[in-house]
């Protein structure tokens, strides 16, 4: 179990080390060198952060960055814990309530995720307006930890309006036209999803489906950040089309749609 003196040591380290930020941001599969946008950029190695877990995803690096972008301090996580490694939930949201402690406001979080709304293409970006938990699984579960929030958060407004507005506002400015808003629906994986399940998703209203960010989005939500959510729809989901799933393809779209994804980023960090 993770307690609140560990999340406490963690975000002393980082300090030490890279100091504090007021945006935060979870880069998702393929946007891990986001970090070179950054100024004056410092980073911790997750291993060196007391109690820290480790990444095992692949594509996944494993460092918390600090640093400058557009006049505001981000710290930018290279590299996130999902609960199919087999982490205990409370381990997985460590880092949002270690950004917490370091000050940040804001949440950005990002994702690969796979198409259900069959409008979208693989290359979509697609902005979260809500989410649905179906993992069974809640980090906020064991004894309330009333530092950071209460017993019973709302979650009405899971990702911020005035976020998903001035994201889209954004996109518009930049004429992207891959930017669409959506519902992502977390499955825990790591196995994808069978036709049968994504069916369900659609009718449950899911337009992607994916295997992380609800953890981070509630627990954000418990500690009251404001959450920005963007998936990268790398793939229609399965059963769609007439084709297995594949990571290798995950892999190749969220590296191909990348520095668009980044644009949007940039530029709505900008707006903040
Ligand atoms: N399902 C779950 N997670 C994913 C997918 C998918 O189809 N694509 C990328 N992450």
């Amino acid at each position: 179990m993770v307690t609140y003196e560990q999340i406490v040591t963690a975000a002393e380290a980082i300090r030490q080390a890279v100091g504090e930020a007021e945006i935060g941001v979870v880069l998702g599969s393929g946007l891990g060198d986001y970090v070179e946008a950054l100024e004056d950029a410092k980073y911790i190695d997750y291993k060196d952060i007391p109690g820290f877990p480790v990444s095992t995803a692949p594509g996944h690096e494993g460092r918390w960055w600090t640093g400058k972008l557009h006049g505001k301090r981000v710290c930018m996580m290279q590299g996130r814990f999902h609960a199919y490694e087999g982490w205990e939930m409370d381990r997985v949201v460590m880092p949002v309530r270690v950004m917490k402690l370091l000050g940040v406001k804001t949440l950005i979080l990002t994702n690969a995720a796979g198409g259900v709304n069959e409008t979208f293409k693989p290359g979509t970006l697609m902005i979260l307006t809500d989410c649905i938990n179906f993992s069974g699984k809640n980090p906020l579960t064991g004894p309330n930890m009333d530092q950071f929030g209460p017993r019973f958060p709302d979650m009405s407004h899971a990702y911020a309006p005035e976020l998903i507005a001035l994201c889209e506002e954004q996109a518009a400015k930049l004429g992207v036209d891959c930017v669409r808003k959506g519902v992502y629906m977390w499955f825990n994986g790591p196995c994808y999803e069978t036709p049968a399940e994504i069916r369900l998703a659609r009718v449950c209203g899911a337009d992607a489906v994916g295997m992380s960010t609800v953890p981070e989005t509630i627990v954000a939500n418990h500690c009251g950040m404001k959450v920005l959510g963007v998936s990268c729809i790398t793939n229609m989901a399965a059963g769609i089309l007439d084709q297995k799933l594949d990571h290798s393809e995950v892999v190749e779209v969220a590296n191909r749609v990348k520095s668009t994804f980044r644009s949007l980023l940039d530029a709505t960090i900008a707006a903040m």
